[in-house]
């Protein structure tokens, strides 16, 4: 029943998006190769539907664990897993900045560039960082400086880790996809090209669509990256309004952003983008908006087609894809129900309520294949 019900899903969420970018242009010659272009045409899942499956061999510097890729990845995770997550279980700020920094690095690449894309250069390059529309990614980046200072002798590259990051933080958030996560790019340290990544203001919806598809990013790969704003606060576009979530549970990698961006005005408290209510509009984009409201397949329709775009846009610049290493493994795993009434209502360190405003309304949701209450909107 679940494997029906996964593969109706995996149908229902195939990105149908065919273009290959990359080295995979001319060939997938491997099998890391093959399973990129697979997943990102919509031939195959990129979401993983396995939990963590890795044994380190030795401690960090012991010969065995420098011997395979994967090692000191895993001592990554965990060291991101512990700056990441909440006592009562959701997933805080540092997280919510890491998913846009893995965005913001990779983003800087359109089908016209020779250079840029994921390649780190918004670590290593000091200039890019100072770009307005990375505002408010200052103290992620510091982290991942402090982390790749820690970790660079074993192997860990500012390109991957922005990347790895981004994945950590994904799985995170309780309902987080499990995303395939592969090491191998090459680093940048020269800030890559300007122009690439929304401008906080951007309001219109043709020049944002026009803008993600000279990335190979169909309007359906960008309805569904777009979904990344359930965890997300917004902090420059309205200063008055500073710390205002985009949704009511900005821990939770729920649909509740989709589900409230269909309501006529958005929730007291929560803040609506001028650039999602345009684009929430727009023919492309709001029939994927509608897709993922769904109660009963949204979310797990949602979480496969974000898989998708999401890993071609953690591909972007790197033509190297045939030679890369998959590390799925040691990603944690997935947090795949989660009750916001089992867990203490707090706040993250920047102020933001983690409950929402209306805490009576039962929404059932079917999250790879279980029912959840869910006591929140
Ligand atoms: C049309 C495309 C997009 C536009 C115009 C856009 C715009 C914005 C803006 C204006 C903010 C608030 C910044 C602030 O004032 O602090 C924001 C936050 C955020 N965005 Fe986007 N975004 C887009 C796409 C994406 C994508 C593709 C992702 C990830 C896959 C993403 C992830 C996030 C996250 C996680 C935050 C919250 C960061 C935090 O809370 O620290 N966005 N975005």
């Amino acid at each position: 029943m679940q494997d029906l019900l996964h593969e109706i899903t995996r149908r229902q969420s195939s990105s149908g998006n065919s273009q290959l970018i990359g080295d995979l242009i001319g060939g997938a010659t491997t099998p890391v190769g093959r399973r990129v272009r697979d997943c990102i045409t919509g031939g195959s899942s990129c979401e993983l539907q396995t939990g963590k499956n890795y044994e380190r061999p030795g401690s960090l510097d012991s010969a065995a664990c420098r011997a395979d890729a994967c090692c000191a990845w895993d001592f990554v995770q965990q060291d991101l897993v512990d700056r990441f997550r909440n006592e009562n279980g959701t997933c805080n700020g540092l997280a919510r900045a890491a998913v846009r920094l893995g965005f913001h690095d990779a983003g800087t690449w359109s089908m016209t560039s020779d250079i840029g894309g994921a390649d780190g250069s918004l670590l290593l390059s000091s200039d890019e960082i100072e770009r307005p529309e990375n505002n408010g990614l200052q103290e992620i980046r510091s982290e991942g400086l402090r982390i790749l200072d820690r970790y660079s002798s074993n192997g860990v590259t500012a390109a991957d880790l922005v990347q790895f990051m981004h994945n950590v933080a994904t799985v995170t958030c309780p309902l987080g996809p499990r995303l395939l996560t592969l090491v191998g790019r090459e680093d940048r340290h020269e800030a890559d090209p300007m122009g690439l990544i929304p401008s906080n203001n951007a309001t219109n919806a043709s020049y944002l669509i026009e803008l993600f598809e000279n990335k190979t990013i169909t309007p359906q790969d960008l309805a569904a990256l777009l979904g990344a704003h359930t965890v997300a606060q917004q902090f420059y576009v309205n200063p008055a309004r500073a710390g205002q979530a985009l949704d009511t549970t900005p821990g939770v990698w729920d649909t509740n952003f989709y589900q409230e961006m269909a309501l006529p005005n958005s929730p007291p408290n929560v803040f609506r983008l001028p650039s999602d209510e345009a684009l929430s509009l727009a023919d492309g984009i709001s029939q994927s908006f509608d897709t993922f409201t769904d109660v009963t397949s949204g979310q797990t329709v949602w979480n496969a087609q974000y898989a998708s775009a999401y890993v071609r846009l953690s591909l972007l610049g790197v033509n190297k894809i045939n030679q890369l290493t998959d590390c799925s493994h040691v990603l944690p795993d997935a947090i795949t129900s989660f009750s916001a009434s089992s867990s203490t209502p707090s706040s993250t360190s920047l102020g933001v309520p983690l409950l929402p405003n209306n805490p009576h309304v039962m929404i059932p949701g079917l999250v790879m294949g279980v029912f959840l209450s869910m006591p929140f909107v």
